[in-house]
């Protein structure tokens, strides 16, 4: 089996960790999951972060040919516009964007905003294959945290976004619109499925206490035998408990709002009024009023 290179990119502001992964016989490469910054307070974006990915693809000669998220984030915005305004790369992502676009136009009030995936170029089903250059990658759909995640799998790794952290800190937080619990316990345990040397490359690290670096890579097997959440013989059941009560007392990711409404265009901010400017949506609501 042929094995991807990989190289990691880690954002700090928002915890994020992209990819540039490359297949070394033909020099093809996808970037999995970039970040584009963007400071709150002043309305700020600013595309560092995804040219020092560009800027590594051409100091080693890779091509970018797919931007490949693994669902919409919504904790930083997507830098896959601007890399494929550079490169030419396709967007792909998992066919059930469709359904978080059905979620979250009524929200955002965005009337002009297509509910069929249309603003990507590519939409995988489970268990649909591509390549990069000569690497074969199988896509897997693994949702829970949102409706839409899927897993990428190339070789002996597997990029499971936002299902799995490192084993000293656990899972992600199920309780988006449409996430579920016990639709991402079964999600873990199919990843948790793979051949235990499979080594899995995550979309987050926060540290967990007691550990000062900060880490992305894990395998199957350290899952199985240390997950804090997840390790066997946790079940269903367990798992769902805590982590709905776990869930209930997180706060909204600081860029949640900005984050979903550009990330469900597949990173493209609104269209701009007539002054040419684009902006941003906050729905307001009363403290204790539903969404
Ligand atoms: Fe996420």
């Amino acid at each position: 089996m042929t094995q991807p290179f990989i190289e990691a990119f880690f954002d700090e502001p928002t915890n994020t960790i992209s990819y540039l992964v490359g297949d070394s016989a033909t020099q093809s490469a996808a970037v999995i999951d970039p970040v584009l910054d963007f400071d709150i307070a002043s309305g700020v974006a600013d595309t560092r972060s995804a040219e020092r990915i560009l800027d590594f693809a051409r100091e080693h000669k890779w091509r970018i040919e797919m931007v490949l998220e693994t669902h919409a984030h919504a904790d930083h915005l997507s830098a896959a516009p601007f890399i494929k305004a550079q490169t030419g790369a396709w967007i792909g992502i998992g066919a059930h964007i469709r359904n978080v676009q059905k979620i979250f136009r009524p929200v955002f009030a965005m009337d002009d905003l297509k509910t069929d995936g249309s603003d990507f170029d590519r939409l995988f089903e489970d268990g649909e294959r591509f390549v990069i250059g000569s690497l074969d990658v199988e896509v897997l759909h693994v949702p829970g945290h949102t409706p839409a995640d899927i897993a990428y799998r190339i070789g002996d790794a597997a990029f499971v976004g936002d299902t799995l952290f490192m084993p000293d800190y656990g899972t992600a937080r199920a309780d988006f619109p449409g996430g579920d619990a016990r639709t991402l316990y079964r999600s873990i345990r199919r990843l948790l499925a793979l051949p235990e040397t499979t080594r899995l490359f995550l979309c987050h690290d926060y540290k967990a206490p007691g550990r000062d670096e900060y880490r992305w890579e894990t395998t199957v097997g350290e899952q199985r035998r240390s997950s804090v959440h997840v390790h066997d013989g946790v079940n269903e059941d367990d798992f769902v408990a805590m982590r709905e009560q776990r869930d209930a007392g997180l706060s909204a990711p600081r860029l949640l709002l900005p984050s979903i409404q550009v990330n469900i265009r597949a990173g493209h901010f609104q269209p701009a009024e007539a002054n040419g400017v684009s902006y941003l949506r906050i729905p307001v609501k009363w403290k204790g009023e539903s969404a």
